[in-house]
């Protein structure tokens, strides 16, 4: 049943022609001024919709879903990972989650490879030097960065966005790839290495990037893992904060164990610790791998397909459980 009384919630603020087709389509509770949504907002609104429409802000977790009179029928996240929901408790409900992959794998894909450069060239400490106004002479010594041209990326995780990312690296910058992966990966169409341990990549690459989904009991990426690095290497994350044990990368990133870092995602967001923001050979992005209004609308699209088919009975275009 898809009808206008269906009541749909939306937690944050969406782009407006996404906004304009929800409205069209249900009688949906569009959250204007995108303010986040507290907890017990989120707990009152289980027995008022049959769908909720959140974001990786938005924590979804048991005790929401199960909340006394839960009416919900279906989650529709917007964004590819969905380690906000508490899937196990979603499935004990009975309710439908759904994701948005593959609309921002190129996006994403861009962000790493802009932090790949901007680590590598040292881009914060440059734009900051000049924006202190203390760049007072060219120099051909000073601020060097590192070339990327023949050097190795690791990639731990080659799904579409580690795949994404590879091509960008080889066929961009003239990179050679190298990869871990918990299943075998063959027929990719560009070539890279497939090896059998996260710390084989650690210690082989100059520059590592992690694409795996967040959310696993503990960091996939450890303290030991990161000990493997070479004093010389780059660290980029665009997957999830929790994916690495942050403590002990901000400890090899002040020590000066490796040489930099890109990250756009971090353990506990929006706070990213004040030693990391402290750093000038790490590039800080606030979480914007999807940020295009391409692929924000696209996103939103998505969730909204998502919903017209589980409402209608039909098979969901991306649906998790
Ligand atoms: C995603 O889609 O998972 C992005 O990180 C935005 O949430």
């Amino acid at each position: 049943m898809k009808n206008s009384q269906t009541r749909v919630l939306v937690t944050r603020k969406l782009p407006e022609p996404v906004e304009a087709r929800l409205r069209a389509s249900y009688k949906v509770s569009l959250n204007l001024d995108d303010k986040a949504m507290s907890k017990s907002q989120l707990l009152m609104a289980m027995s008022e919709y049959d769908a909720l429409v959140p974001t990786v802000s938005d924590q979804i977790d048991s005790s929401i879903l199960q909340a006394p009179d839960c009416r919900l029928r279906i989650i529709a996240n917007i964004g590819v990972g969905y380690n906000n929901i508490d899937i196990d408790t979603a499935r004990v409900k009975g309710i439908a989650v759904t994701n948005t992959p593959d609309v921002l794998t190129d996006a994403t894909a861009d962000i790493a490879l802009l932090l790949i450069l901007a680590s590598t060239r040292r881009a914060y400490a440059a734009e900051l030097k000049l924006r202190e106004n203390r760049w007072n002479d060219f120099s051909l010594t000073e601020g060097l960065g590192c070339s990327v041209q023949g050097k190795t990326l690791g990639i731990i995780g080659m799904g579409r966005i580690g795949q994404a990312t590879a091509r960008r690296a080889i066929f961009g910058l003239g990179m050679k790839v190298i990869f871990y992966n918990r299943s075998i990966v063959a027929n990719l169409d560009f070539a890279a290495e497939q090896f059998s341990s996260i710390d084989e990549v650690m210690a082989e690459a100059d520059v590592v990037s992690i694409h795996v989904p967040g959310g696993g009991p503990s960091p996939l990426i450890n303290a030991s893992h990161l000990a493997k690095l070479k004093p010389s290497a780059y660290f980029i994350n665009t997957a999830r904060g929790n994916c690495v044990d942050q403590a002990a990368l901000i400890e090899v990133l002040t020590t000066g164990r490796i040489a930099g870092a890109g990250l756009d995602v971090y353990a506990n967001e929006p706070q990213v610790p004040e030693k990391l923001r402290l750093l000038d050979n790490v590039s800080l992005f606030p979480h914007i791998g999807s940020a295009t209004m391409e692929v924000r609308t696209a996103m939103g699209m998505l969730a909204i397909d998502n919903l017209d088919a589980f409402f209608l009975g039909k098979t969901l275009p991306s649906r998790v459980i």
